[in-house]
């Protein structure tokens, strides 16, 4: 959700702004823009569109020497896609240039103070506001950027990143963060404050993590950091243990189909590596009275199916919360509660805001988590790291299976038991789902033109059907819904005619027989059958195989890549943008 960098240092701020940006656009990407600071004052350049439009504008900067800059890649929230909309955004006397992510919640309060005092603002953003603050504080002590930060931050309400480059304060670069965020990459001459740490990946691994309401000044190869309090910070420098490669798209068309192909390690690395404390994990899980497990879109998903696997392998009654909605369960969350916050990024606003409820009120907090180093992360009482690596698609996929992964392994640390999931069987199933991608393409050719796509499942495969249809929805833009296989004689059987589509999750199971028998009624109704089972029936127009495996889990695992691959390959045949979803961005860190 919108993402911002700096660079300050020795070399080309320029080159460094555009390739980290390149990195920051699954978080954002309806605008982008940039500004270097020069031996004139500052350069913006800013428009609607993407990065690669944005690096064609300023190859009129290309002669420009600057080493500190700042760059953001946005996902409007306040005010329309336009060129005067997209960040950097500065002062009315072109002195100061800020990037923010997140939102001011008092912009408006703010905005009209500032406009009475004479400033002149030239966009519809919450965000311009800290521009003119920052102009405001730098002159009234224009050798104090410390005070001058301290004294904006304290006015601002809501979420915030930003980081900000005046012509007050030569190759500093002022950074805050509240609730959004910031991490800086440091280099013996340089420094680079980001969104992620995947930005700065290609010049350096050491990050400083930015304690959340706290300001930074940041200069080549240091960084000061105070709480909005005032309490000055020690600092720590984090080894970041992601390769860049891992980051490319290593010869694929999109990072999305390479992330659907990885799981054929990410599973079976989740199953059988550390991913942290399960057993201090799952002590807490024993001993608490109330579990929630708190997540938001797939990974809310991965909570669904948590609730079954808790269930069936570990007796332990858990509730999956959609993170948005805590609210409402949040009354009786207290000291005797474990709060499972489960997040591929670990900077979903609604889970945190959720964390922070949950740990104010005394409760345990468990985070499962792709991203290292993330908010989450640093918040939880325990984290357990998924290990799936980064996935820069904006879809989730790989992380959706590690993560449930995680949750077999957590569930069995809890009841003692074995882990219901055989690495080598895992991989070869995995692999074997693979192989059957040509074939898998061409239903998605035969349903790329459907009106409604219908998922069903029962009992744990019913939240791999909710998962299906997302994908379906948020790749290819077809409008498909998940159900209970039970739930559609209550009511959406009325919607099934003739040639409609359902996706039938049924591996031969508990859940199977009955699961059967709401084919044949979808059947009698017209309905066009997609079976994915390891056992073939001819109720089934089409039919992908799973491999039989002896493990209900295991088809849990097995089932999605095919839901996904299809997604994919409906998004190919629509012509939809596919890493970059139209409306949507990676880590969502506004509520
Ligand atoms: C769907 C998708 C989103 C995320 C959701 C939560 O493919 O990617 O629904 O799952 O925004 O994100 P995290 O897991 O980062 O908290």
């Amino acid at each position: 959700m919108c993402g911002i960098i700096g660079f300050t240092g020795s070399g080309n701020a320029l080159e460094v702004l555009i390739r980290g940006l390149r990195r920051l656009e699954y978080r954002g990407y309806d605008s982008a823009g940039l500004a270097l600071l020069t031996r004139d004052g500052i350069s913006v350049v800013k428009r609607v569109g993407s990065v690669e439009a944005l690096e064609r504008e300023v190859s009129s900067l290309a002669g420009t020497e600057s080493s500190v800059g700042i760059a953001h890649t946005r996902w409007a929230t306040h005010g329309g896609v336009t060129d005067r909309n997209a960040h950097p955004h500065t002062s009315c006397d072109g002195r100061v240039a800020i990037v923010h992510n997140g939102i001011i919640e008092n912009h408006e309060e703010l905005r009209a103070e500032l406009i009475a005092r004479g400033h002149r603002f030239t966009s519809e953003t919450d965000s311009e506001v800290i521009a003119h603050l920052l102009e405001e504080e730098l002159r009234a002590r224009p050798g104090d950027p410390r005070g001058a930060l301290t004294s904006v931050v304290r006015k601002l309400r809501g979420s915030f990143a930003f980081v900000a480059v005046s012509t007050w304060t030569g190759d500093a670069i002022l950074a805050a963060r509240h609730n959004s965020p910031l991490v800086v990459g440091v280099g013996k001459d340089f420094s680079i404050p980001a969104s992620d740490v995947l930005s700065f990946l290609e010049w350096t691994d050491d990050a400083i993590f930015l304690e959340n309401e706290s300001c930074a000044v940041i200069r080549p190869g240091r960084v000061e950091s105070w709480l909005f309090t005032g309490e000055e910070l020690e600092l720590k420098v984090t080894k970041v243990a992601i390769e860049v490669s891992e980051v490319d798209k290593r010869g694929y068309v999109h990072h999305t189909l390479k992330e659907i192909h990885d799981q054929r390690f990410t599973v079976t690395r989740t199953l059988t590596e550390e991913l942290g404390p399960l057993g201090e994990a799952a002590k807490l899980l024993r001993e608490a009275r109330r579990i929630l497990l708190v997540a938001a879109g797939t990974s809310y998903h991965a909570a669904l199916v948590g609730r079954y696997v808790l269930a069936e392998l570990a007796d332990l009654d858990v509730q999956p919360v959609l993170a948005s909605e805590y609210n409402l369960v949040s009354r009786w969350v207290n000291g005797d509660s474990v709060l499972v916050a489960i997040s591929q990024s670990g900077e979903t606003a609604d889970v945190l805001e959720a964390v922070r409820d949950a740990k104010q009120k005394g409760a345990k907090v468990i985070g499962i988590v792709n991203m290292p180093g993330s908010s989450l992360e640093r918040l939880s009482d325990v984290h357990i790291n998924i290990r799936a690596g980064p996935e820069i698609g904006v879809a989730a996929t790989k992380s959706f299976t590690s993560q449930v992964v995680a949750l077999i392994r957590l569930a069995s640390a809890v009841s003692g038991k074995e882990v219901p999931l055989d690495p080598e069987e895992l991989g070869a199933g995995v692999e074997q789902v693979l192989e059957q991608e040509p074939q898998i393409a061409e239903i998605a050719s035969i349903l790329k033109d459907s009106k409604d796509v219908y998922l069903i499942g029962r009992g744990v495969h019913y939240p791999i059907a909710l998962e299906g249809a997302l994908k379906v929805k948020e790749l290819a833009y077809v409008h498909a819904e998940g159900l209970p296989a039970g739930e559609l004689k209550h009511g959406t059987l009325a919607l099934i005619e003739s040639g409609t589509p359902v996706i039938v999750l049924n591996p031969s199971d508990d859940t199977h027989t009955d699961t059967l028998s709401n084919c044949q009624e979808l059947k009698a109704r017209g309905a066009r059958l997609i079976g994915i089972s390891d056992r073939h029936h001819s109720v089934y127009d089409f039919f992908v195989r799973i491999p039989r495996t002896g493990s209900k889990y295991a088809s849990v695992l097995l089932e999605v890549i095919p839901l996904q691959l299809l997604a994919y390959y409906m998004a190919l045949e629509r012509g939809a943008e596919i890493d970059k979803p139209r409306n949507l961005a990676k880590s969502v860190t506004v509520k």
